[in-house]
């Protein structure tokens, strides 16, 4: 059975699986970043197997590894498996320089979440101190392989101590809404949102979830819909436009939600609509708390409106992807199906800007399609987060325990990044 699928365990967290993962082939010293294609999930469960830093990108700009978090372990492996399958640099000047312009070129595969180019950092600036302290180009590449790997751990680690802390903020048996998906998913493991959710589940403080699908892409939908299933916590997935008439009911104790970057006076920058999410709740007075490491604060931003927000392809707007296994239920349909598909990939010319594909795989064959929805020249505007203020936000649930508001009504987070810092005493 493949590392990412633990079918026998029991129902519950454990039986996430791994969002992404090294693999070394040892005969020839051969990597791969491995992970979930989340632009299928969950009618596919298949992996991308990375052997280029650029296929690592790739994977990032279309969402198929996506979350603040798992960006900054992604930008971690990348810079690894770079090191071991790519480059050719002889000497440690050369392979630095190589090293810091692969570190931008991941760094600024996506704009907003600020772990990426936090991860991306963090790996290069390894790599300098430890050719300061002589370490030659070989003892480099394994100290990235080793950093990344460092990375994986230690991010389930922090998710971890994040759920124990947001427990803390949850009375028992509350109704918990959340936006997106800041779940396992989006993190090496376990969540920062969804990990509340999990460790506030197992302590009876959470007793049902309102899942937002999270337009344009779903990822509520679909991801974080399903890792609830799979993890067993009671949920119920809503349009994103029926939260007003909930919280007006009473059906919603609170909302906890990820983040993709924190500026030092704690204005928020999360998927697109967290924002409104922030308004409704004020109005109906329920507590709004955002849960992510403090990897995702950015002190150099003093305010939210510094963040650059990233404007992704209408097409996400325009249409909607789906992907299906084909499963023929005759011979005459696994004929056409083989006829179809004997010369490769079957693409489909269908009118209006459809688009659909047949393909074979190892075990069968594969439907791929996008299909639009509205009409031929529609102007679209497609930003992929907003910024919630941070006088919305009751507080802050980082691993190091809850931020709150200070008396201005504002958070402090300048010494975020500080060795020690307290988040309970900013
Ligand atoms: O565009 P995405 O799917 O990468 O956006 C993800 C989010 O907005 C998450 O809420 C955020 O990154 C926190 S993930 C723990």
């Amino acid at each position: 059975m493949p590392y990412y699928e633990r079918k026998q365990e029991p129902m519950g967290v454990e039986a996430l699986p791994r969002t992404i993962w090294w693999e070394l082939d040892e005969q020839s010293g051969q990597a791969a970043v491995c992970l979930i294609d989340q632009t299928r999930l969950p009618l596919l469960k298949q992996v991308i197997r990375c052997t280029k830093v650029d296929q690592v990108c790739d994977a990032i700009t279309t969402l198929a590894v996506r979350g603040a978090p798992a960006l900054g372990v992604s930008a971690g492996l990348a810079l690894a498996l770079w090191a071991l399958n790519e480059s050719a640099e002889p000497d440690v000047e050369s392979f630095l320089a190589a090293l810091d312009r692969v570190t931008d070129k991941v760094a600024n595969a996506r704009p907003t979440a600020v772990n990426l180019s936090w991860g991306a950092r963090r790996a290069n600036r390894h790599a300098h101190e430890m050719a300061a302290s002589g370490a030659g180009v070989g003892a480099l590449k394994m100290g990235l392989v080793d950093l990344a790997k460092q990375m994986i751990d230690e991010d389930e680690a922090i998710n971890r101590r994040i759920g124990e802390n947001g427990v803390s903020v949850l009375s028992e048996n509350s109704q918990v809404l959340t936006h997106c998906n800041a779940g396992s998913l989006a993190t090496a493991y376990y969540g920062t949102a969804l990990g509340v959710i999990y460790s506030g589940f197992a302590a009876g403080r959470v007793s049902h979830v309102w899942v937002d699908e999270t337009r344009p892409v779903n990822q509520g939908g679909r991801l974080t819909a399903w890792e609830l299933i799979q993890a067993g916590v009671p949920s119920t997935l809503i349009c994103d436009n029926m939260s007003a008439s909930l919280m007006r009911a009473g059906q919603v104790d609170a909302v906890v939600v990820g983040a993709d970057r924190i500026c030092a006076n704690g204005d928020t920058a999360n998927k697109i609509g967290t924002y409104g999410v922030a308004v409704l709740a004020h109005e109906h007075h329920v507590p709004f708390y955002i849960a992510a490491p403090l990897s995702t604060i950015d002190p150099t931003l003093a305010s939210g409106d510094q963040i650059v927000i990233e404007q992704r392809n209408p097409r996400e707007v325009e249409g909607f992807d789906i992907s299906a296994t084909l499963d023929p239920s005759s011979p005459v349909e696994k004929r056409a199906v083989d006829w179809l598909t004997q010369e490769g990939p079957m693409d489909f010319t269908l009118k209006g800007g459809h688009k659909m594909r047949i393909s074979r795989t190892d075990d069968g064959y594969q439907l791929d399609g996008w299909f639009k929805k509205t009409p031929t020249g529609v102007k679209v505007y497609n930003p992929a987060f907003d910024v919630t203020p941070a006088r919305y936000i009751a507080g802050i649930i980082t691993e190091a325990g809850v931020a709150r508001r200070g008396a201005d009504g504002v958070y402090h987070l300048e010494h975020a990044h500080d060795q020690g810092f307290d988040p309970t005493k900013a």
